[in-house]
């Protein structure tokens, strides 16, 4: 069973540290160097974690730090798993759980993006307001256990509005490029079409990506606030502006922006 699942992955996790995280951070596609600012007290492998699916993703390090950054207690997720890489929805957001069950209080998640947006360009940050999930499958899917969560989760308050606020303030004042918008989740591997760009700009979309969206279901179901923070690396919209976009592209250019992402995260961690 999940629950239980979830017990041992803390048992084993309590063998290695009794650090205690306050929040906890999941590093997206070219964002895990904000390790380097993590003052570490733990390192743990995801492959040493009973439970933990094992990441696929050459690009994603796989591991949980444990340490201070901006003066608190943290837990990251260097690396995160993708439901295109063939994990259940479950297996995608077990570390959610685990977190949760550390004891987190707050879950920030930050990725990588494209743009539906003509306002928004490549290297923007955008603080997300509210997504449209397009993916398949759903984490909360099957037998509801009351003690992880409720069974019909209510989704109005998800996004963390008066922290994107904040951060729209720090961004202004330091003039990092930044807007608030609606992430729509798809399940990749592909990028999309031009006309699917098209469609996702028409429905409400700014910005699209492969992942989160599972992430914050299960926060939501688990009562975790959540602030996400998308750094934008191709911009879509128009769709005469698209160009061809490889992985090499996407991680060039969110390294690129990840200290802006750094930068407001800090920010807002550190008044807590
Ligand atoms: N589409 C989907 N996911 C993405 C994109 C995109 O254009 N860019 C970065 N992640």
């Amino acid at each position: 069973m999940l629950y239980d699942q979830i017990q041992e992955s803390l048992a084993y996790l309590r063998t290695q540290t009794d650090f205690q995280p306050d929040y906890g951070i999941i590093l997206g596609t070219g964002l895990s160097n904000l390790t380097e600012h993590i003052e570490i007290e733990t390192e743990i492998a995801y492959k040493n974690i009973p439970h933990f699916p094992v990441s696929t993703v050459a690009t994603h390090k796989g591991k949980l730090v444990f340490g201070t950054f901006a003066g608190q207690n943290i837990v990251a997720m260097a690396g995160r798993f993708h439901y295109y890489e063939g994990y259940t929805m479950k297996q995608v957001t077990f570390p959610v759980r685990v977190m949760k069950a550390l004891g987190i209080k707050q879950l920030f998640i930050s990725n990588a993006a494209g743009s539906t947006n003509a306002d928004i360009q490549a290297g923007d940050l955008v603080f997300v307001r509210d997504h449209i999930n397009l993916q398949p499958e759903n984490p909360l899917r099957g037998v509801n256990d009351e003690r992880l969560g409720p069974r019909f989760p209510d989704m109005l308050d998800t996004y963390d509005i008066k922290l994107n606020k904040k951060a729209l303030e720090i961004a202004r004042t330091h003039n990092i490029r930044a807007h608030e918008g609606v992430y729509v989740g798809l399940q990749g591997p592909n990028l999309e079409t031009p006309a699917e760009y098209e469609y996702l700009h028409r429905i409400g979309g700014d910005i699209v990506g492969m992942s989160t969206v599972p992430e914050v279901l299960v926060a939501r179901h688990a009562g975790l606030p959540v602030f996400v923070v998308s750094v934008v690396s191709n911009q879509c919209y128009p769709i005469e502006n698209i160009v061809e976009t490889t992985i090499e592209d996407v991680i060039e250019v969110v390294e690129k922006a990840a200290p802006n992402m750094r930068f407001i995260l800090q920010r807002i961690i550190y008044n807590g």
